[in-house]
């Protein structure tokens, strides 16, 4: 289990710490055996593995949060500073008068300097120390800085990537800039691309509408992601691709449903918190799996990655197209 997971639940055993709430809200949602028990709890998650776990275990889930008030906001935040920032002011916009809101995280992900930062715009925050994460919670008196809430809540609004026309948030992969792996794929992709393809793991959607816009024969993209919020930009991006395009919120890891002419890949290698290469061979495996006789599969990952040996145990064959300081490009194709 998540380790913040199990520190956020400290805040509410023991005394001195929050009563168990008759009504909760939880931002980035993941379940626990323990609030199963709570009488009325509302979950968020935009990520569909951490989605389906929380479905399974039976709890109440919103696509979209409601516009209502909670007196109890849990958030379990992202990694990076401006999602984080705007996680804060979302349980802050969702907390009723009186309210209290607690969050966790990891100590790698700065929990420390992230209390302070809290701290800053409510004052007095309690927090406790356990499983290498931090979990702080704080009472609305009335008092809160909202003007820093609504600076943070600003960081959280979909933005552009200077330069270009791509529209991104924070938290979601690349949101800063186009990913440079990905720009030397679209670089490297040849001129007879056409048919069916899937983009797994399309992140806000560059690879595809790269794609669409130089290689007319391509008849349809499936674009996939597990984030939620990735793909609301991605059918911004790809706004105007209507008839050639389908967005999935898909774990690709589970496989593909459908069968593709070619599949562009910049395959995840961490799960949000840890490094997992495991993960892009799964994707990798589904890619196999879900490419027709003679499809091609186009790859692009960071050169230390081992992928060629999970090439070598499906039906790929392949080869190494080229590769710089930090990337290979790998064209494969099914027997
Ligand atoms: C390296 S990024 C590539 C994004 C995009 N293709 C690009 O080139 O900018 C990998 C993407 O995989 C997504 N991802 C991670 N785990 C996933 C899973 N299990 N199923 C589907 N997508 C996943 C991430 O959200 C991320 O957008």
């Amino acid at each position: 289990m998540n380790p913040a997971l199990e520190t956020l639940m400290l805040a509410f055993s023991g005394e001195g710490r929050v009563a168990a709430p008759e009504r909760a809200l939880f931002l980035g949602a993941e379940a626990h055996p323990e609030l199963r028990l709570w009488p009325d709890l509302t979950g968020w998650q935009a990520l569909k593995p951490l989605a389906v776990a929380w479905d399974k275990a039976g709890l109440r889930r919103e696509h979209v949060v409601p516009a209502e008030k909670w007196p109890v906001v849990m958030v379990l935040p992202g990694k990076s500073r401006d999602a984080i920032l705007s996680e804060f002011a979302m349980a802050r916009h969702h907390l009723a008068p009186g309210g209290t809101l607690v969050a966790a995280m990891p100590n790698t992900t700065g929990a420390g300097r992230f209390e302070k930062e809290l701290s800053k715009a409510t004052g007095g925050i309690t927090s406790i120390q356990k499983n290498k994460c931090r979990v702080f919670f704080a009472v609305d008196d009335g008092s809160w800085n909202e003007t820093l809430f609504a600076e943070w809540s600003a960081l959280g609004e979909l933005k552009k990537i200077p330069g270009t026309d791509y529209t991104t948030q924070a938290g979601i992969f690349s949101s800063e800039r186009i990913d440079p792996g990905s720009q030397l794929l679209i670089e490297h992709l040849p001129g007879d691309l056409s048919g069916n393809l899937a983009d797994p793991g399309s992140g806000w959607g560059f690879l595809s509408s790269e794609a669409l816009k130089r290689f007319p024969k391509i008849k349809r993209i499936d674009l996939f992601d597990s984030d939620a919020r990735a793909l609301d930009c991605a059918r911004l991006n790809l706004a105007g691709e209507d008839t050639r395009t389908g967005f999935h919120w898909h774990d690709v890891t589970t496989g593909l449903p459908g069968t593709y002419d070619a599949i562009l890949m910049n395959p995840p290698f961490h799960d949000g918190r840890t490094t997992d290469v495991d993960l892009g061979k799964a994707f990798l495996t589904s890619a196999a799996d879900s490419l027709r006789k003679g499809g091609r599969l186009f790859l692009v990952a960071n050169r230390q990655l081992p992928y060629e040996a999970v090439l070598d145990s499906t039906r790929l064959t392949w080869n190494r197209i080229t590769e710089d300081k930090t990337y290979k490009l790998i064209f494969a194709q099914k027997r």
